[in-house]
C-alpha cells in the first residue's frame, strides 16, 4: 500500500501540488499518492482528522486553511511558529506536527536556483500579510546586511517586525522608500499583483545588480514589468512553490528531491 499524502484548499483544483509530488515520489522511488482534497470552508478539521484515520501520513495546506492548521497542529516547528500559519503537515504516533515551508522554498529558489546570495545583501520586503510574515524567519536566517520592510499599511509591519524582527529590521513607507538607495534583492509578498494592482515603489528601488522577486506565478505583474523597465533581474514565485514543496517532501520522506527537472517541467507545461 502506498502511502496517503494530500493537499487541503478551498478551491483546490488548480493546485501544482499532485503533479510535483508524483514527479518527486517517481523520481526519488517514493512509494506514495498525493492527491488534492477540497475542505469545506467550515469543514477543515473534520476532513484532516478523517484523513489521518484513513492511513494519511501528510497533508500540505493552502489558502484559506493555513492559519486554521496552525492552530490544528498539536506541535509546531519554529519556522511554523514564526509564521503563524502552516502550509505542511505530519501525522505521527497520534501528533499532528505543523511546519511552514514557504520562506524555506524562496530562500532555496533564491539561493540555489537563481543563484543570489541574500546573506550581507539589502533586501527589501514588500507586504506585511501571511505570506510575508511566512518568510520574514528564513530571511533573517541567511544574515542579511539589512531587512526593509514596506507596506501600505505602515501599522501592520511594525506589528510583523515586533513580533518576528530582529536587530537588522528596518520599517519603510512606500514614499520613503525614494530616500534609499537600490536594493539588491526586492520581494514582492503582497497580493496587488493578484488584482494586477501596482504598487506605489519608486523606480529607484532598482537597479540592474537587482533581483526581483514576486511571490506570484502565472502571470506577469506590474511589480515584475516595472522592475524589468528599470533593469533588473526578475522572478516569479514558480520556484519557490516547488522548492516548498520539496522541502516538505524531505519533511516527510527524509530524501531530498532534485528540483531542477520539477521545476523545469512545470516551466514547459506553463508556456
Ligand atoms: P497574503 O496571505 O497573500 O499575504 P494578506 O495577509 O491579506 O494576504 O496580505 C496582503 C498584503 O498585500 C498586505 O501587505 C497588503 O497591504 P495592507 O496591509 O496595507 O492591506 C498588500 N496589498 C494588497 N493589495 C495591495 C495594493 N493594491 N497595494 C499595496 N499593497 C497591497
Amino acid at each position: 500500500m502506498a502511502d496517503r499524502y494530500a493537499v487541503f484548499g478551498n478551491p483546490v483544483g488548480h493546485s501544482q501540488s499532485p503533479r510535483i509530488h508524483a514527479l518527486f515520489a517517481q523520481q526519488t522511488s517514493q512509494n506514495l499518492s498525493y492527491e488534492a482534497l477540497l475542505a469545506p470552508l467550515d469543514g477543515f478539521a473534520d476532513h484532516v482528522r478523517t484523513f489521518i484515520a484513513r492511513g494519511g501520513c501528510g497533508a500540505n495546506v493552502t489558502v484559506p486553511f493555513k492559519e486554521e492548521a496552525f492552530r490544528l497542529a498539536t506541535q509546531l516547528t519554529p519556522r511554523a511558529q514564526a509564521a503563524g500559519a502552516v502550509n505542511t503537515l505530519s501525522f505521527t504516533e497520534g501528533q499532528i506536527l505543523g511546519d511552514n515551508t514557504d520562506g524555506a522554498g524562496l530562500v532555496r529558489d533564491i539561493r540555489i536556483n537563481l543563484c543570489v546570495a541574500v546573506q550581507g545583501a539589502r533586501v527589501l520586503l514588500l507586504g506585511a500579510g501571511g505570506a510575508a510574515r511566512g518568510t520574514m524567519l528564513p530571511l533573517l536566517g541567511e544574515r542579511p546586511a539589512q531587512l526593509t520592510i514596506a507596506n501600505r499599511t505602515r501599522a501592520k509591519a511594525e506589528t510583523l517586525c515586533s513580533q518576528v524582527g530582529a536587530g537588522n529590521t528596518a520599517i519603510c513607507d512606500f514614499t520613503e522608500l525614494r530616500a534609499q538607495p537600490a536594493f539588491d534583492v526586492v520581494i514582492n509578498a503582497t497580493s496587488a499583483g493578484l488584482s494586477d494592482a501596482a504598487l506605489p515603489i519608486p523606480d529607484s528601488v532598482f537597479a540592474s545588480h537587482t533581483l526581483a522577486y514576486d511571490m506570484l506565478y502565472g502571470r506577469e505583474t506590474p511589480f515584475m514589468a516595472q522592475a524589468q523597465r528599470n533593469g533588473a533581474r526578475v522572478a516569479d514565485g514558480l520556484g519557490m512553490l516547488v522548492e516548498q514543496a520539496a522541502e516538505a517532501f524531505f519533511g516527510w520522506r527524509g530524501v531530498r528531491p532534485d528540483t531542477a527537472p520539477v521545476l523545469a517541467a512545470l516551466r514547459a507545461a506553463s508556456r
